[in-house]
């Protein structure tokens, strides 16, 4: 488990990569395919994003900043954003503050799946199936450490370990601090930065939405360019 700080050091392409942005990306973008999102294309900028209004009427655009929608854009990081009613059968086109850069940082991976909490269970049975080295990227908040992405790492890592796994020293601690939290992880991630960041912006229901276990089975997958849903 690691930042995208300490990603130059390591071969990411020797690896199958979970990407973790618990508060909100990847909680966002499971939701999204999991209601049926024909694809989310993740992409590092701004204007990479608004680039695609040119490309035709098919996609939505989502971009966040900050923890903000950028103006002029259809819907930024929120999960009550991807409801089926909004995005069955759509393409969105989304930018995160952290999410997507530490997707696009990870990009040369073997495979790139997502998780969140959201689909905890199916993601940790997926990779059981998988005769690989996993690296768990916590996109963090701007290349630093946070709690919510390391706990949910040591929330998989609960559910590998045991199955002849070697966890190095990092997954021992994500694993730690998942047992420090795991009894009321709600109460126990209510002291995080960026919760306080949401919480200010008045979207603290995004936050409980975020915490929520096993309520997919969808585990996105990337392909190409896009986040499509792991046949
Ligand atoms: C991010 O990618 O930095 C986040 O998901 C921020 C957010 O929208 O809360």
């Amino acid at each position: 488990c690691l930042t995208p700080a300490l990603l130059p050091l390591y071969k990411v392409e020797d690896y199958i990569v979970v990407i973790i942005d618990i508060f909100r990306a990847t909680s966002s973008i499971c939701y999204g395919i999991e209601n049926g999102a024909q694809a989310i294309i993740p992409v590092s900028e701004v204007e990479e994003c608004a680039a695609y209004r040119e490309k035709g009427l098919n996609y939505l655009l989502a971009a966040e900043r900050n923890g903000e929608v950028v103006a002029g854009f259809d819907f930024g990081n929120s999960p009550f954003a991807y409801t089926a009613d909004k995005v069955a059968g759509k393409t969105v086109v989304l930018t995160t503050t952290n999410g997507t850069h530490a997707l696009h940082l990870s990009r040369n991976a073997k495979k790139i799946v997502i998780g969140s909490f959201l689909n905890l269970t199916a993601l940790s049975n997926w990779l059981k199936t998988q005769e690989e080295n996993i690296l768990m990227v916590c996109a963090g908040w701007k290349n630093n450490f946070n709690l919510e992405d390391t706990l949910f790492a040591g929330a998989v890592i609960e559910q590998l370990k045991g199955d002849c796994y070697v966890l190095d020293d990092p997954a021992l601690a994500a694993n730690d601090l998942f047992q420090i939290g795991k009894n009321d992880i709600s109460q126990y991630l209510s002291k995080t930065s960026h919760g306080e960041r949401l919480k200010k912006l008045g979207i603290e229901q995004d936050i409980a939405f975020c915490l929520q276990v096993d309520i997919a089975t969808a585990i996105p997958v990337l392909e190409g360019e896009k986040l499509v849903k792991l046949a």
